[in-house]
């Protein structure tokens, strides 16, 4: 299939864009490497330097490459910030899913696969999360992608344009030790608390420990990116019967103590720490229930051990300290 992923630069996008490839399936990249990096898109897919805020470059991808599906990534994606800068997000990333979901019922596109988020649930009414918890945001960026959402929802009933959301709780791990997360600047917990291990950071600094949780912390559903990259393979290859929400976790929670802990022992390093304030926004607790998904698509994790997830991001942050772009 001829498969347009925006976002295919960034972390998760560039991963699924690897696995569609190795899958036989002719890729193209859509990003304007704000956040991607141009050496994480594989070097099969073909690679287009645009910005989905600018409606008519999203328009020439689709004219130009006419493809069968869409994989939407290109995000703003962060919950602490959205709560800063709340129209990077209810602006930006429902403008841009607007350029593209626009563009894609114009070239008949049938296929869509959004990257959604657990923080569609805010604090949840129950744990673990499966599809029929209510939706309350929990913040401007859950909001910008229920928009997006339900927005796809009125595409398939008007324009027969097929949809699977998926739901990322934490996308942690590296797919290879030479293809990982690289942002600029960090803000998630497990990279940062591997540039500490590394001496790039004294410390990590714990977001509150006085939350309704075992010790305190925050505790949240880790799920490795290859797994994550699965599930789009396998959503796609469902599309053809019919539009899908699923929500994508181990169904494991673990606390930031816990994943500090079991980041000292994978790096052997100490890994100072010290608790600061909370992060507005932050929910106590996320966990997925992804019974839907593995009953209905067989989806498997691979990576549930939250040691095995944090190694694979140690290699990669070992051989690669600074990332796609080493300092010259
Ligand atoms: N945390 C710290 N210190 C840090 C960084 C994070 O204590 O320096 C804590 C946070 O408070 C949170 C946990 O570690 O409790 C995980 O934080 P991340 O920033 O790694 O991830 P988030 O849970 O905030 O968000 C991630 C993605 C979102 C997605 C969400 C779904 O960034 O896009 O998971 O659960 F919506």
């Amino acid at each position: 299939m001829r498969v347009l992923v925006t976002g295919g630069a960034g972390y998760i996008g560039s991963t699924v864009a690897r696995r569609l490839v190795d899958a036989g399936h002719h890729v193209v990249v859509l990003d304007n490497l704000s956040q991607g990096h141009r050496a994480a898109v594989p070097a099969e897919a073909g690679f287009v330097e645009a910005d989905l805020r600018h409606r008519d470059q999203v328009e020439h991808v689709l004219s130009d490459h006419r493809p069968e599906a869409i994989m939407h990534f290109a995000s703003n994606t962060l919950v602490g910030e959205s709560m800063e800068e709340p129209f990077l997000y209810l602006d930006d990333n429902v403008r841009c899913g607007i350029n593209l979901m626009r563009s894609a019922v114009e070239y008949d596109v049938e296929r869509f696969i959004l990257s959604s988020t657990a923080n569609l649930f805010g604090v949840p009414e129950r744990i673990p999360l499966d599809e029929e918890v209510t939706i309350a945001p929990g913040s401007p960026y859950g909001e910008s992608k229920f928009i997006l959402e339900r927005m796809l929802h009125w595409l398939d009933e008007t324009h027969n344009l097929r949809f699977a959301a998926l739901r990322y709780f934490n996308a942690a791990g590296a797919a290879g030790p030479d293809q990982g997360e690289d942002h600029d600047p960090e803000t998630h917990l497990i990279p940062i608390v591997l540039e500490v291990a590394l001496g790039q950071r004294d410390k990590i600094v714990i977001f509150g420990d006085d939350y309704d949780t075992p010790d305190g912390t925050c505790v949240r559903d880790y799920v490795h990116v290859l797994d994550l990259a699965e599930a789009h393979i396998l959503a796609l290859e469902a599309l053809d019967d019919g539009s899908r929400v699923y929500n994508l976790g181990n169904g494991e929670g673990y606390s930031v103590r816990e994943v500090i802990e079991t980041a000292r022992r994978v790096t052997g390093q100490e890994i100072p720490a010290e608790v600061g304030a909370p992060r507005p926004g932050d929910p106590a607790t996320l966990i997925a229930s992804s019974d839907k998904i593995r009953d209905e698509l067989g989806w498997t994790p691979q990576y549930g051990d939250l040691e095995d997830i944090i190694g694979t991001a140690w290699a990669w942050h070992r051989r690669h300290p600074d990332g796609y772009n080493p300092a010259e």
